[in-house]
């Protein structure tokens, strides 16, 4: 019996008994129902091959003429993307017509029944070719894309890596626990996104850029060991690493310190690396914070590369350069890298390399070449004695072919300069080995850094980070010298997570809050409630997050998280596919207590 163009099936029998891309030659002579959608149609003129595509892979379907006629009129209106179903036995293909690139090559389905479930219009975009196909394209038709295996499989891993972790956290006796989506607002630095309330005339919820609050509040409830993964909302500016919402492995601990955290994280890090068959081991190497910086110049550094900074303010402050001098004793350095080997550089290449300094932040780069020939040639070379060029060339390490780039500044600014040019010679110059997995702890960040401008401190991690003990007694006298309890996990110098020790006394809390500005009234009306909750019996605890998206991107060397996100939003914060954010009817806005603001044309 051939069935076409019905909806619903009639028929007892099941639209699917096996998923396409596991059949085998186990199942050969076996009757089997598959469905999915076209991928695609050859006709040779007598046989008409179908490549049927599911979740799991793609069968081979073939509709003869003579040997099944029925099914062959079917197959000849069929389409890509055709929705449909099919029974009959799985045989095996005939010698020396298997396909080795299938999974499947060597069996296929002479179906005797068929069903088009639903009929496509022509796709707008090829859905099994790995040809680059525009984003904006790929994001409107998001539910297509997701049939491509690239997105396909990333969804699979992502799963999988969510699945290691739910059994590693509730094997470690830890209990997800759901926390609120509408909530008042935490402090994580960026900025809000706020639901207005109908019921409340104009007050606002805030979307929580992470459970922070309700998660420490959860420990003061005597859940003692919770996870969960967390959506998250950021209204910050999009790169290729950040998205307005996404996910989070949250977690929150009591009766710990900062070791017992490490520790519980790195097993549960190797646990999600093995999902993508990445083994890693445990412990992970750790450096301070100013290690990081001083020879990476960065807080998430990539150590799968040397070409590290080294720090020549000592002989600058003493030399005849102003400009250079001027910095150390303002309080800034003048540190540099040595990039081995493109001492041929052109007078171009090096206009572009200082172009790209004076891009990340620096006011100018200075340079010293290497000669092949023995010569050195530097603009700077006329302010330092002999002696004070030997010791750069020592502490650079610097051999004939080489070029020294440096930067004088506030310590920042030299180490963001530097920092990211090391890693524009790491890319460029192919000084990443790409086959390693590099993780590390980052510790000891600073509890608070001050604005140059404004004097003011802001927290480095968050304003619930508990102060290094050690550092206690810096609080009163010089605060910005505070190292927090505060830790970041770092995936080839990418930060997949981070979080810290926390403050459970309310007095210390309100102490911190001081020192962030906030008056004994901001204090009460922002984090009243923590501060009282805090009063009745806070166990000390603490805790961390890691960036899901970010971690299953790296994982799936996608180049974005948009990769492996199902729905994600574009780089406007906008959803392509439904056109969110849009416009409210009147109706909503009255009820809501809003009025719209004519935009001013730019
Ligand atoms: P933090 O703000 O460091 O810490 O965030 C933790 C991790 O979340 C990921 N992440 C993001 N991923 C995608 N898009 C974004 N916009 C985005 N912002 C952050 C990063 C980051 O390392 N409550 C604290 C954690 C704690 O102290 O326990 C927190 O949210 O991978
Ligand atoms: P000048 O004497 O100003 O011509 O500077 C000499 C060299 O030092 C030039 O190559 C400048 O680009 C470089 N230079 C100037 N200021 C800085 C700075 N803050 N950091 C690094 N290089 C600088």
């Amino acid at each position: 019996m051939v069935m076409f163009n019905i909806m619903q099936n009639t028929d007892s029998s099941k639209l699917k008994t096996h998923w396409c891309g596991q059949l085998s030659e186990n199942e050969t002579t076996n009757k089997v129902s598959v469905a999915g959608w076209v991928s695609t149609v050859r006709d040779l003129g007598g046989i008409i091959f179908v490549e049927l595509r599911d979740r799991s892979g793609i069968i081979q379907l073939v509709a003869d003429p003579i040997k099944n006629t029925e099914i062959h009129k079917v197959f000849q209106q069929l389409k890509s993307e055709y929705v449909i179903t099919v029974s009959g036995i799985l045989t095996q293909r005939p010698q020396d017509t298997s396909n080795p690139n299938l999974a499947t090559g060597s069996v296929e389905i002479y179906p005797d029944t068929v069903e088009i479930l639903s009929e496509s219009e022509t796709p707008p975009f090829i859905i099994d070719e790995e040809q680059e196909i525009n984003e904006d394209l790929r994001l409107k038709y998001r539910y297509l894309d997701l049939r491509r295996p690239k997105i396909l499989n990333n969804m699979l891993l992502r799963h999988k890596i969510t699945t290691n972790i739910r059994n590693y956290m509730n094997s470690h006796e830890f209990i997800e626990v759901e926390t609120p989506i509408l909530i008042k607002t935490t402090p994580e630095g960026a900025r809000d996104y706020l639901v207005p309330s109908r019921v409340q005339p104009n007050k606002f919820y805030a979307l929580p850029q992470s459970p922070q609050i309700f998660k420490q509040l959860l420990m003061v409830g005597g859940i003692e060991r919770y996870y969960q993964i967390a959506k998250c909302f950021r209204d910050e500016d999009l790169r290729a690493d950040r998205q307005p919402e996404f996910t989070q492995v949250d977690i929150e601990m009591s009766f710990v310190n900062q070791e017992d955290i490490i520790s519980l994280t790195e097993g549960l890090v190797v646990e999600a690396f093995k999902a993508a068959g990445v083994e890693v081991s445990a412990p992970f190497p750790r450096l301070c914070y100013k290690e990081a910086m001083g020879a990476y110049g960065s807080d998430k550094p990539d150590t799968r590369f040397d070409l590290k900074l080294f720090d020549i303010s000592d002989i600058m402050e003493k030399s005849s350069f102003e400009a250079f001098a001027e910095q150390v004793k303002k309080g800034g350095s003048v540190r540099a890298i040595c990039v081995q080997g493109i001492a041929d550089y052109s007078r171009k290449d090096m206009d572009d390399i200082r172009n790209l300094a004076v891009s990340f932040g620096a006011k100018g780069l200075a340079w010293i070449t290497y000669n092949m020939d023995g010569t050195i040639k530097s603009p700077i070379l006329k302010f330092l004695s002999d002696e004070e060029s030997a010791i750069i060339q020592k502490r650079a390490n610097a051999n004939p072919g080489d070029i020294v780039f440096l930067v004088a500044d506030k310590n920042k600014t030299v180490f963001d300069v530097l920092g990211r040019l090391r890693l524009h010679f790491g890319e460029k110059l192919n000084l990443i080995d790409v086959a390693k997995h590099n993780l590390l702890w980052v510790l000891d960040f600073p509890m608070f850094e001050k604005d140059d401008e404004t004097n003011a401190l802001a927290a480095v991690h968050h304003p619930f980070t508990s102060p290094n003990p050690e550092d206690a007694a810096l609080l009163e006298t010089e605060p910005e010298k505070c190292r927090a309890y505060a830790y970041d996990i770092i995936y080839n110098g990418n930060e997949l997570g981070g979080g810290s020790v926390r403050i459970h006394s309310s007095e210390l809390q309100k102490k911190v809050f001081g020192l962030l500005g906030l008056s004994e009234e901001e204090i009460q009306e922002k984090f009243g409630f923590m501060i009282n909750a805090f009063k009745y019996g806070t166990p000390p605890h603490g805790g961390i997050a890691l960036g899901l998206d970010r971690l299953v991107a790296l994982l799936a060397k996608a180049n974005s998280i948009r990769e492996v996100i199902a729905f994600p939003k574009n780089s406007q914060a906008k959803c392509l596919m439904t056109e969110a954010p849009a416009n409210a009817s009147e109706e909503q806005l009255r009820e809501l207590y809003l009025k719209l603001v004519e935009l001013k044309k730019k």
